[in-house]
C-alpha cells in the first residue's frame, strides 16, 4: 500500500498552497463566521489505524453529514416502511429545492435532500420528545466515533432556526401532503439541532467506520443496510453534484454545508475531510479536490 501518512501530508500542503478557498455558507449566519482558510483530512482504515493531516482536531459543524446517521436510526426504528414516505432516486436539484417536492406530491426524492432529511427526522422523532430523539442521535454518533466529546452547537441551531425559511416552507409543504407525523416546528427543531452537531475531522472519520464493514466494531446496523447506505451516498450524497463527485472521486460520500465530507471505501477505510469553503453545489471545494487526489493516489474506487 502507498504511504498513506505521506500522501495526507502532501495533500495538506497542496490544498493550502492553492489560494482559492471557495465561499463559506452564508445563509446560516453563524456558519459565515468560520474562517475559510482551514483544511483537514483523516483516514481510519478497517483495522482501526488512524492517519491525519491539517486541522483535524478542530470541531466543525457537521450539518448534512448527520443525515446518514439519522437515516440509519430511522431505518432501524421503522424498517422499509420509511420508503413509503421518501424515495431513493437522485434529485438533480439543489439540496434545498422546493419545486420538485410540489411536483411529486410531497414525497421527497431521497433522504439526503433537505425535504427527505426532514421526513427522516420526523420518523426518528415520532412517539417521543425532541430531546429524546436528539439524545439517541448524539449517542449513536458518540458510540460510532468512540468518544463522548460530541456536542450540539446551540448558537448554530438558533441561527438556522432564525433564518431557515426554506426549511420551514419544505416542512409545511410536507405537512400539507400529510407527510409529517409531528408539528412542523418540532420536527424542524430536531432537524436544526442534529445538523448543528460538532465533531472534529478525526472523530468523523472514526464515526464513519460503521459504514466500512469493519470486523471488530459493535454492529450499529446490519451489513445489508451498510451496503444500502453506501449506495445512497454514492447516488444522492452530493445532491445535484452527485454525478460529478462519483466521476471525480469514485467512492460514496456525504457532504455538509459546514465544509465536511464523509467518504467510504467499502471494506477498506473511512475518510473525513473538512474545509469550510464550498463549491457551486454547496459541497466543500478543497475537500472534494483532496478526495479526488487521495482516491487516485491510493487507487481507491468502487468502479
Ligand atoms: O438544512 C440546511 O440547509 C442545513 N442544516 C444543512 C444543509 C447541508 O448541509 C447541505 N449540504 N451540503
Amino acid at each position: 500500500m502507498p504511504d498513506l501518512a505521506q500522501i495526507l501530508n502532501r495533500l495538506d500542503r497542496e490544498m493550502r498552497a492553492d489560494g482559492d478557498w471557495g465561499e463559506v455558507a452564508a445563509y446560516i449566519p453563524e456558519l459565515a463566521r468560520v474562517p475559510k482558510d482551514r483544511f483537514a483530512i483523516a483516514v481510519v482504515t478497517a483495522d482501526g489505524s488512524l492517519y491525519r493531516a491539517g486541522d483535524a482536531d478542530e470541531p466543525f459543524s457537521v450539518q448534512s453529514i448527520t443525515k446518514v446517521f439519522t437515516l440509519a436510526i430511522a431505518l432501524g426504528r421503522s424498517g422499509d416502511q420509511l420508503w413509503h414516505r421518501v424515495g431513493r432516486e437522485p434529485s438533480g436539484r439543489a439540496f434545498n429545492s422546493i419545486v420538485q417536492l410540489e411536483q411529486e406530491n410531497g414525497r421527497p426524492r431521497n433522504p439526503f435532500i433537505n425535504a427527505g432529511a426532514i421526513v427522516v427526522t420526523d420518523e426518528v422523532l415520532s412517539g417521543r420528545e425532541p430531546r429524546e430523539a436528539l439524545a439517541e442521535i448524539v449517542q449513536f454518533l458518540k458510540t460510532a466515533c468512540g468518544s463522548d466529546d460530541v456536542y450540539i452547537n446551540n448558537a448554530v441551531a438558533a441561527s438556522e432556526t432564525a433564518h431557515g425559511h426554506r426549511n420551514f416552507a419544505l416542512a409545511h409543504f410536507l405537512a400539507s401532503f400529510d407527510n409529517l407525523l409531528n408539528p412542523p416546528d418540532l420536527t424542524l427543531g430536531t432537524y436544526f439541532h442534529h445538523c448543528a452537531l460538532e465533531m472534529s475531522t478525526v472523530q468523523l472519520a472514526r464515526a464513519g467506520r460503521f459504514l466500512v464493514n469493519a470486523p471488530d466494531l459493535p454492529r450499529l446496523i446490519s451489513a445489508t443496510r451498510v451496503r444500502r447506505l453506501n449506495a445512497l451516498m454514492m447516488t444522492c450524497g452530493h445532491y445535484d453534484g452527485s454525478g460529478d463527485f462519483a466521476y471525480r472521486v469514485g467512492i460514496p460520500g456525504k457532504s455538509g454545508v459546514g465544509g465536511g465530507i464523509l467518504a467510504i471505501v467499502p471494506n477498506v477505510a473511512s475518510i473525513a475531510v473538512w474545509s469550510p469553503g464550498l463549491n457551486r453545489y454547496g459541497n466543500s471545494a478543497k475537500g472534494t479536490e483532496a478526495l479526488a487526489r487521495l482516491t487516485r493516489l491510493m487507487d481507491w474506487s468502487v468502479f
